[in-house]
């Protein structure tokens, strides 16, 4: 079979890049990226024969029509800064929702199964465990924009699909970012810089996913073709950042914090429930710990 991987280049998808050449019932892969974050160190490493890389904004229609056809597409391609879509808006509705519906026509033309990344930050925070029937409240313009792509998704007629709410990515790969908790966390500290804590935010409880166990998912719906046009919640362990602190902390680093403000509401936990992905029969069991040690490991090796 044939897989386009959008956003190939970045944290996610390098991560799977580097893995799933491996997969001998994948004959080629196409990955496509427009650049946006300049992750060039992943293109150049590109060599698998199975990885074609086309050069393109999947927001502009020409883009999608130079791709060839491939039986399965992982649509990754976003900008994924939740923080700052408050301020560009517009720019980032343009980007996600332009390029996802681009890709949904493309699944559509070539009769492509999707799986489409959500986020967990389309639920509203609270106390209790969330599943996937709690209905959304996003709290910053770019978790609206994930669920009205799955709205799309739940209206359009002709595609088959799977919708994974990812959780807050930990982990290292080739295309790593920095802005999200655990891995701006383990830079910081290793850096000697505080680390910017929403007021509140110290003990409540986020949903955290492994790489290892993003990627497990990946593969399972690829090699069992599992696509029941449904929504799953995809996470490893639910932590406090305190508890994210406490484990940095046991590699002899002295981590400062500073209180900032946030727009996105940090007034209660959000515990989120995996047992309906469990229930495929996959487990999801990887330590948020050992990603900590080895993305500090990789930092201290550049500091
Ligand atoms: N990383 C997380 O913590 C997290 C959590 C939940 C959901 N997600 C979702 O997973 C997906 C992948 O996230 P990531 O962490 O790998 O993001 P990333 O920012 O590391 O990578 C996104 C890639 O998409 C590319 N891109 C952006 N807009 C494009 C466009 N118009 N055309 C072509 N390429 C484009 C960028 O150049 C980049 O290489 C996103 O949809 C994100 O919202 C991520």
């Amino acid at each position: 079979m044939n897989v386009l991987i959008t956003g190939g280049l970045g944290h996610i998808g390098s991560y799977v890049l580097k893995r799933i050449t491996a997969l001998k019932i994948i004959r080629k892969i196409y990955v496509v990226d427009n650049l946006s974050n300049q992750r060039f160190n992943v293109l150049f490493k590109l060599k698998n024969k199975k990885i074609k890389f086309i050069y393109g904004d999947l927001s502009k229609k020409e883009t999608i029509k130079i791709i060839p056809k491939a039986n399965i597409t992982l649509h990754l391609a976003s900008k994924t800064n939740a923080e700052e879509s408050f301020e560009n808006k517009k720019k980032i509705i343009k980007n996600n929702l332009g390029a996802f519906k681009n890709i949904v026509d493309y699944c559509k033309k070539y009769s492509s199964k999707l799986i489409h990344i959500s986020s967990t930050s389309i639920y509203n925070p609270k106390k209790n465990f969330i599943t996937e029937l709690e209905k959304p409240n996003p709290q910053s313009p770019y978790a609206e924009i994930k669920i009205k792509e799955e709205n799309i998704l739940r209206k359009s007629k002709n595609i088959k699909y799977i919708t994974l709410r990812f959780g807050t990515i930990s982990g290292f790969s080739d295309g790593m970012r920095f802005h999200t908790v655990v891995n701006k966390f383990c830079f910081n500290s290793v850096m000697n810089i505080p680390l910017p804590i929403w007021g509140s935010a110290l003990n409540l409880e986020r949903p955290y996913l492994s790489l290892k166990d993003a990627y497990k998912v990946i593969i399972y719906l690829i090699k069992n073709k599992y696509f029941d046009n449904d929504v799953y919640n995809i996470l490893s362990e639910n932590k406090t950042l305190k508890e994210i602190l406490k484990i940095i902390n046991k590699y002899n680093l002295n981590t400062k914090i500073i209180y900032i403000n946030s727009k996105i509401s940090q007034k209660a936990s959000f515990k989120t429930n995996k047992n309906k992905i469990e229930s495929l029969g996959i487990k999801l069991n990887s330590k948020i710990q050992n990603d900590i040690k080895e993305t500090l490991d990789k930092i201290k090796l550049k500091n």
